[in-house]
């Protein structure tokens, strides 16, 4: 945890910046090993503090590591710009990305320094895991896969994509995570190609794709799981033809990713084949994304992306192929860039499964 306050005070010093905020609870659990709602890390170069409000002083005292912590009163963003300004703070870092505006006013009007925004200040150090990190991410990945198992097993015509929900949320609870790590996805039939569909009241009856997005949280660190099915039967020759497409493009990406590679040419990777096929216009999100204290984090593997992929990243593979009304298939993985290429933490088969 010290060592994570080093570098971001030489990254601070890089950036020009005498000082360094966060309210972002995951960031402040990535410097400190605080896990808990509302916090505000102060850091300059002689000093690191921590500070919370009464509801979390004794759960602080026990998890904080490298910080003092402080408990205060009134506005945490008012309290965080007067012990910046106490500090002496002239320009203050802080990660654009993860303060309101609200914050961001009520932290400068109480602190004489100026706020910069430094993009990827403390995000750029989270990019990179370290083996704990790695090692936790691995372990709820697992978690959710033997869930997955489990819940697949319950499937019998007439039950609903909610009530599969809950189970995976219950079983996840049951074997020892802290809950979900997202809000589950389970689709079936037509309704599997709303990429981010929300679960409702479908009932499943033979011959329906079965599209299950998950994710869990183990020591604070997200994991992230698609595999889409049919239940009973094959919808069609439809089906099949964009399962083996997304399959191939999927591992595809996957045999890509290696240190050095663009994330925006991992993205390619995927895109080209699936648009090659004639179905370019049905794949309209990005391959993948970072995953760890938060689901979606740096970086993002996209067209758009200008990440390059290092050792230690964390990150998916996740095409997809949507056809609305018809149907969809999503196929995701989990994967740790190595020196040598990468390692797939996920172990489920990928071959199309007929339930
Ligand atoms: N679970 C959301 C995603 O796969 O990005
Ligand atoms: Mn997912
Ligand atoms: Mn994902």
């Amino acid at each position: 945890m010290n060592d994570r306050i080093g570098r971001l005070r030489a990254r601070m010093a890089e950036a020009g910046c005498d000082a360094f905020f966060s309210l972002s609870p995951p960031s402040n659990a990535y410097l400190t090993g605080f896990f808990g709602s509302t916090s505000c890390v102060v850091v300059t170069q002689e000093a690191a503090r921590f500070l919370c409000d009464f509801r979390y002083t004794e759960q602080a005292r026990v998890q904080v590591s490298g910080c003092e912590v402080v408990e205060v009163t009134g506005s945490l963003e008012t309290r965080a710009g007067e012990h910046l300004d106490a500090l002496g703070a002239s320009r203050v870092a802080f990660e654009p990305s993860t303060l309101t505006v609200q914050q961001f006013g009520q932290v400068a009007d109480a602190c004489r320094g100026t706020l910069l925004p430094q993009p990827g200040v403390l995000v750029g150090l989270r990019m990179v895991k370290d083996p704990t990190e790695v090692a936790r991410i691995a372990s709820a990945s697992a978690l959710a896969e033997s869930v997955l198992r489990e819940v697949l097993a319950m499937l019998r015509p007439g039950v609903r994509e909610r009530e599969v929900a809950a189970q995976i949320v219950y079983e996840f609870l049951r074997r020892g995570a802290e809950g979900p790590s997202f809000d589950p996805i389970v689709l079936f039939g037509e309704r599997s190609s709303l990429p981010h569909g929300r679960p409702g009241a479908r009932a499943l009856a033979a011959g329906d794709v079965v599209l299950i997005d998950m994710g869990c949280l183990r020591e604070g660190y997200c994991s992230d799981l698609t595999r889409t099915f049919v239940y009973g039967t094959m919808p069609g020759p439809w089906f099949e033809e964009i399962y083996a497409l997304t399959l191939r493009a999927q591992r595809a990406a996957v045999e890509a990713i290696r240190p050095g590679l663009a994330c925006r040419d991992a993205d390619g990777v995927a895109r080209e084949i699936i648009r090659e096929a004639g179905y370019g216009d049905h794949f309209g999100h990005g391959l993948g994304h970072g995953v760890g204290l938060e689901i979606h984090e740096a970086p993002r593997l996209n067209m758009q992306s200008d990440a390059v992929l290092e050792p230690g990243m964390v990150v998916t593979v996740e095409p997809g192929i949507y056809l609305p009304g018809q149907g969809g298939v999503r196929i995701e993985d989990l994967l740790v860039v190595t020196e040598a290429g990468s390692e797939v933490l996920t172990r489920l088969p990928k071959e199309l499964e007929i339930l």
